[in-house]
């Protein structure tokens, strides 16, 4: 059966994981004035996307996703924007000094404000209500005025993301991102730190290869590669009304677009091939992802490649596996190898985040370094076995100095979480932590691209 894709036919399909907006006249308002607002990123810009994951794809570059689990209305500064964008930063130059690779820089920033969540209320001390779903919808305070689903809240998810955008674009085109600025991203709280200073020593290492090249009369003010950067933006496409009011037709192939960021992904709770997620993102030009857990099967993931990549188009189609350090060496391999067999151009992105999620006995919602790490690990010893690349992470971190994860090298334990707990919704990486796995990773990427290279 083939039905005709517009950016509505989801409608007609059953759709998981949508509020209940109640007026339904305040949300076709919302949605109207939507449309009338201007895209936030451009078809050309989702066209490179595609290409650099299309590489990523055949193990000639590396992936690194990484933001918010989930942005919040209450946290909009430059200094936020700008330090995010530092760590993001950051970890790619250590992910390119040991590998050689280029990293695909992919910010889950400027849109990631909308939340799937395992039950639709919330039950606190007799009192039922719904259940915070981001600050597209709701509010997280445990009140009925805050938990009610507020259309207008769309509009100013649109408006927090143009101004993030505005700010990243004018950072990584504008000089900051420039490669003799790789000492300033360094932050303060981790320069101090073991990895900070081993980060220093690398910045110190690039400053002197800049300076070797320029004294052998290589003119290195006329390349931009070395004073920009390509940043790309993602997000969860789960409210699917934002989504459509900002897909778009492009002049230039008459394609149709979701402007709302580059890459669109849908979560493991939204992507039944025969759902309204699915639907969505299938008529899309933009690339997509999908997030696969250890129960998918075989057919299921053949089934989403055939809905949404049924060209077999690189860079169009990303699985990000988020199994549990546990699980990824068992649950992985059937997946990979169905797709290797079809052959498939598939890019394979871990998460090592979200199969790792526990809370503690005093309640506190955590994960921990060491199953980040060794999901990781499990990710690239099933590609190494089953020949295959490993091609990017997907990571919920910030810069600032958190306590949501336990471990790394400071340590954090059970009863420091609450320290300083921000997070709006899943626990993240603080900046210590993010540079620290780089490292780790960057040991990964090392040995897996040497005898790649050496071919
Ligand atoms: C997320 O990425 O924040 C998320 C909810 O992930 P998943 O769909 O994999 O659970
Ligand atoms: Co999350």
């Amino acid at each position: 059966m083939t039905r005709a894709w517009s950016p509505e036919s989801w409608r007609e399909l059953p759709a998981a994981q949508q509020p209940d907006w109640g007026d339904p006249g305040a949300l076709d308002l919302a949605l109207k004035e939507l449309r009338n607002q201007p895209p936030l990123v451009f078809a050309g810009e989702a066209r490179a996307l595609k290409a650099a994951l299309g590489a990523a794809s055949r193990g000639e570059a590396f992936v690194l996703q990484a933001g918010e689990c989930a942005e919040s209305f209450d946290n909009l500064s430059a200094d936020s924007i700008r330090d995010q964008l530092k760590i993001i930063l950051q970890m790619a130059v250590v992910l390119t000094y040991a590998s050689g690779l280029p990293i695909v820089k992919v910010g889950r920033i400027a849109g990631q404000f909308a939340k799937p969540r395992s039950s639709a209320n919330e039950l606190v001390g007799g009192l039922e209500l719904p259940a915070f779903r981001g600050h597209m919808v709701n509010d997280i305070d445990f009140d009925p005025v805050s938990r009610r689903a507020n259309p207008k809240r769309l509009l100013r998810a649109y408006h927090q993301s143009a101004s993030t955008l505005n700010l990243l674009r004018a950072f990584t085109k504008g000089g900051f991102a420039d490669l003799n600025k790789v000492h300033m991203w360094n932050q303060e709280f981790v320069a101090a730190s073991p990895q900070g200073r081993r980060y220093e020593d690398i910045a110190n290492a690039i400053d002197r290869a800049l300076r070797f090249m320029a004294a052998c009369g290589i003119n290195l003010t006329s390349d931009v590669s070395l004073h920009q950067v390509d940043f790309y933006t993602c997000h969860e496409a789960l409210i699917l009304g934002f989504e459509e009011a900002l897909t778009r037709q492009d002049s230039l192939t008459g394609d149709w677009y979701d402007c709302s960021a580059h890459l669109l992904w849908a979560g493991e709770r939204t992507r039944q091939a025969g759902g309204a997620h699915i639907e969505f993102l299938s008529g899309l030009k933009n690339p997509v992802a999908c997030k696969l857990g250890p129960k998918a099967t075989p057919a299921e993931v053949l089934e989403l490649c055939e809905r949404l990549d049924p060209d077999g188009e690189a860079g169009r189609l990303t699985f990000i596996a988020r199994m549990g350090a546990k699980a990824v060496r068992e649950a992985l391999p059937p997946l990979v190898r169905a797709i290797r067999d079809s052959g498939r151009p598939v890019l394979w992105v871990c998460d090592p985040m979200h199969g790792n999620t526990f809370t503690t006995a005093a309640g506190v919602k955590t994960r921990r370094f060491e199953d980040i790490v060794a999901e990781i690990k499990g990710f690239f010893a099933v590609h190494e076995l089953e020949g295959t690349f490993p091609g990017g992470v997907h990571l919920e971190l910030t810069a600032d100095e958190v306590t949501e994860c336990l471990g790394g090298g400071d340590d954090i334990l059970d009863n420091q979480l609450v320290a300083s707990y921000r997070s709006l919704c899943d626990p993240r990486l603080n900046g210590n932590q993010s540079l620290e796995l780089a490292f780790e990773l960057g040991e990964l990427l090392q040995a897996w691209a040497a005898p790649v290279r050496s071919e």
